[in-house]
């Protein structure tokens, strides 16, 4: 059915997401948990081209956090192939469409193979400019924040607030106006807990394998009627020509 794009005004600058439920879709099917992944990369694709539609600057997907190395060793080493193989099928496509690639995590815990994979990627899309794809890959907020305190400390530099934003994983993009997470969960899991700081959250049961672009514009519709105060009141909000100064 034809679908009927969002006004600009809706649309977040930075949308994140935790794409969580991947597991129980394959299971409710009586599939192995990795056909449930399989299913995960086709809604990213879609996702990635809603966004894409919708002028979306930036997108941020939570694809391997620090944690999941817990999981059974089978269902590890089929993401990372899984990773492996998107990436040599989606490359060309997404460069095409002018997507800038970046995989913000901790590259010391990959294999040379996805490292060298990740990296290519990045490269050959560096001069895209129609939307910044970051896929966190073995990212953890946690990591992040310890990471860039650790790099201000070797630069000599003083710890501070700014110093942090200029030195954690997603520092070329900024914060995230939207975080949205599939699968149920009312938890933030260790992802952008730095940059989330005034990011809107939205929280929805849809599974990651079943999410499309309505989905995605109900996110957006939620969004467009929050009231963003960053600590101010609503009154402050209104700018002199008596406009609200958040839409
Ligand atoms: C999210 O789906 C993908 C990853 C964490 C890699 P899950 O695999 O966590 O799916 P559920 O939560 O078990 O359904
Ligand atoms: C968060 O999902 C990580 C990713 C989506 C990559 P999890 O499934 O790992 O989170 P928990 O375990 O439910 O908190
Ligand atoms: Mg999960």
């Amino acid at each position: 059915m034809a679908h009927t794009l969002p006004p600009a005004s809706c649309v977040p600058r930075h949308v994140a997401i935790v794409m969580d439920g991947n597991g129980r879709w394959a299971q409710k099917r009586h599939l192995p948990r990795v056909a449930g992944h399989k299913q995960g990369v086709d809604a990213l694709r879609r996702t990635v081209r809603a966004c894409l539609e919708r002028n979306v600057q930036v997108l941020t997907v939570f694809a391997f956090s620090s944690e999941n190395w817990s999981r059974p060793e089978d269902e590890v080493s089929g993401l990372m192939s899984l990773l492996l193989m998107a990436l040599s099928r989606e490359v060309p496509k997404l460069s095409k469409n002018g997507v800038q690639l970046h995989f913000p995590g901790d590259a010391g815990g990959l294999s040379s193979r996805v490292l060298q994979g990740l990296q290519k990627a990045e490269q050959t899309t560096a001069h895209n400019q129609k939307m910044v794809l970051n896929v966190c890959f073995n990212y953890g907020g946690r990591w992040d924040i310890a990471q860039a305190a650790r790099r201000l400390v070797e630069q000599g530099k003083e710890i501070t607030e700014a110093g942090l934003c200029e030195s954690t994983a997603l520092a070329h993009v900024g914060d995230p106006d939207l975080l949205i997470r599939t699968g149920g969960e009312m938890r933030v899991s260790n992802f952008l807990l730095w940059q989330c700081a005034y990011t809107e959250l939205f929280f929805t049961p849809c599974l990651w394998p079943d999410f499309d672009a309505a989905e995605l514009d109900r996110a957006f519709a939620d969004f467009a009627g929050r009231e963003r105060r960053f600590g101010l009141t609503s009154e402050q909000l209104v700018t002199p020509s008596g406009a609200p100064s958040h839409a």
